[in-house]
């Protein structure tokens, strides 16, 4: 039956007198918190400055002057007029910018007992659920042992050479299907980074790119983004928000919110009932993160050891995707603007590898030049280039400074690895810069994977992927530009996307095999893998 008209216009009235009691009593909540925080703050600065920034206005504080994208830009062209540490005020939260390898390694690497945290957000953790993923946890227990885990499995010197032969393996197949149809550039990229990342996470053979588990995945990271992202959601800002039920007018975050959850709990949980159930039969491929925890446990897991594995499985996954992809599609592109640069590579491996076989994970000591274009990808575009944001687990001082409890570190690793007085012309995409010494390439390293005790416990892994994708493409193929109507090759506008993660601009390349050789080579390496 339609409801009646009266109805209605009552319910209608309700919902606006609803939203108006709710707004009045937010923008009542935001004076009472801002003038109450100003107040205490100023007795705990203990006469230390407040870090400069743009202009902070009552209530608003910062948000006038917020960059609406690629903040690592926006704050890389701050640093001329308020330095190396920047204070941005947002309705509660303290964001700190920090324009300098030297400052960020001060603070969350010497001073990693406090500055270990991470922010916790209303709409990504609390309602979304994004914060039980080691990734976005508290620094606590909890977050210690899916650590533990995930650095057993992932970055010892025993556990990793256990993937190499996947690594190569996938990174072959790659190459070998780009050679036929570089067109599927994207999606073969993901498919591969996704067999090698559920298959060391679960032991689960991903057979092809709308594979159930992996779209799952996919959806959760596209997800993550979305929530992650500080002005997206306004529960972010009014934290009272959340306890808003779903069918209230402009309640749409909730039921977005719920979704996401769902499809996180889906990612989390499907691929690890599916490893428990294919141990016994062999059809989970050990060894495998899952598998790993599983086969030496004593006794069944108890509901809370379950629930760290699990989360500690989906945080590998979902940490270690995009952040390959968007590595290796910086490569394919910077070589295809640099036939120079692979030529010298080509060279030296050559020279090292002969044309007889390709090349291996192991042969990453022989190949200096190989390892400084790696180190130069990481460095031209870091994937992650405010890095993940750390925060204050107390009141410090820094310089004069007063930086409060709970403040958001957001290291601006993409101006680090661009500081020209660091590296000079810093656009150029120039691997010789390095002069081949692993001293100086290990520099960017520090950086791009992250800081302190947060920092990335996946990186010696994704080493091996990224090593064994460029060795093998560059031993196998020339890496070229499409050509337009006139003969010209087309080059994308050099613009990276925005985001946690930043992917290179869209672009078409052409690989071209270097010898026949190469080809049968790639042939009889993958026969028995497809
Ligand atoms: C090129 C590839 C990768 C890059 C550039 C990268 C970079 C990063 C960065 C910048 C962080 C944040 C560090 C910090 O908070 O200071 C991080 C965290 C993390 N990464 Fe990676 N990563 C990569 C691949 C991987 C892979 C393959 C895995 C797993 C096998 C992984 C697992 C993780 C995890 C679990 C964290 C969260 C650590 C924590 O909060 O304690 N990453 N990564």
């Amino acid at each position: 039956m339609p409801p009646s008209p009266l109805l209605e216009l009552a319910s209608d009235r309700l919902g606006q007198i609803s939203v108006l009691s709710v707004a009045v009593a937010t923008l009542a909540s935001a004076v009472v918190f801002y003038i109450g925080s100003e107040v205490k703050e100023r007795s705990r600065r203990k006469g230390h400055a407040r870090i400069p920034g743009p202009t902070r206005l009552p209530l608003l504080g910062s948000a006038l002057a917020m960059p609406q994208s690629h903040g690592w830009l926006t704050i890389a062209n701050w640093k001329q007029k308020y330095g190396d540490i920047i204070q941005l005020d947002l309705l509660g939260y303290h964001l700190i910018a920090v324009n300098s390898a030297k400052v960020a390694r001060d603070l969350l690497d010497k001073r990693s007992g406090l500055y270990s945290d991470r922010p916790q957000f209303a709409f990504a953790g609390e309602l979304c659920e994004f914060n039980r993923s080691i990734t976005l946890m508290k620094y606590d227990e909890p977050w210690k042992k899916q650590r533990k885990i995930i650095a057993q499995e992932f970055s010892t010197s025993s556990s990793i050479p256990r993937y190499w032969p996947l690594q190569e393996q996938q990174s072959r197949l790659l190459i070998k299907t780009l050679l036929q149809n570089p067109g599927q550039l994207r999606s073969e990229l993901s498919m591969r980074l996704g067999i090698i990342i559920q298959r060391i996470s679960y032991g689960y053979p991903v057979k092809s790119h709308d594979d159930e588990f992996l779209q799952l995945t996919l959806a959760s990271l596209n997800d993550f983004t979305r929530a992650g992202k500080l002005g997206n959601f306004l529960v972010d800002f009014f934290p009272v928000l959340k306890h808003v039920p779903e069918w209230f007018p402009g309640a749409g975050f909730k039921l977005e919110a719920k979704r996401m959850k769902q499809t996180l709990n889906a990612a989390m949980r499907r691929p690890y009932e599916w490893t428990k159930k294919h141990m016994a039969t062999g059809e989970a491929l050990m060894p495998n993160l899952c598998g790993t925890i599983l086969s030496e446990a004593q006794a069944p897991l108890t509901p809370e050891q379950e629930e760290t594995l699990t989360w500690a499985a989906i945080s590998s996954v979902g940490a270690g995707l995009d952040t390959s992809a968007s590595t290796a599609l910086t490569f394919l592109l910077a070589m295809m603007m640099h036939p120079e640069i692979q030529k010298k590579a080509q060279a030296e491996l050559d020279s090292v590898i002969g044309t007889d076989r390709l090349p291996a994970i192991t042969d990453r000591p022989a190949l200096p030049y190989i390892r400084s274009i790696m180190a130069e990808v990481l460095r031209w575009n870091p994937a992650v280039p405010m890095g993940i944001a750390h925060s204050t687990s107390k009141d410090d001082f820094y310089d004069g400074y007063f930086i409060p409890k709970d403040s958001i570190i957001l290291p601006n690793v993409w101006f680090m690895t661009h500081d020209p007085e660091v590296y000079e012309e810093p656009s150029k995409f120039n691997p010789e810069r390095y002069g081949n010494s692993d001293a100086e390439m290990k520099k960017v390293y520090d950086l791009v994977f992250g800081f302190g005790r947060r920092s990335c416990p996946g990186m010696q892994f994704a080493e091996g992927t990224i090593f064994s994708i460029i060795a093998t493409a560059l031993a196998t193929c020339d890496i070229l530009p499409e050509l337009d109507a006139t003969g010209k090759p087309i080059f994308p506008e050099l613009v990276w996307s925005d985001g946690v993660i930043s992917f290179p601009p869209d672009y078409n390349c052409k690989l071209q095999p270097r010898t026949p050789n190469a080809l049968s080579l790639l042939a009889d390496a993958t026969a028995s893998s497809e």
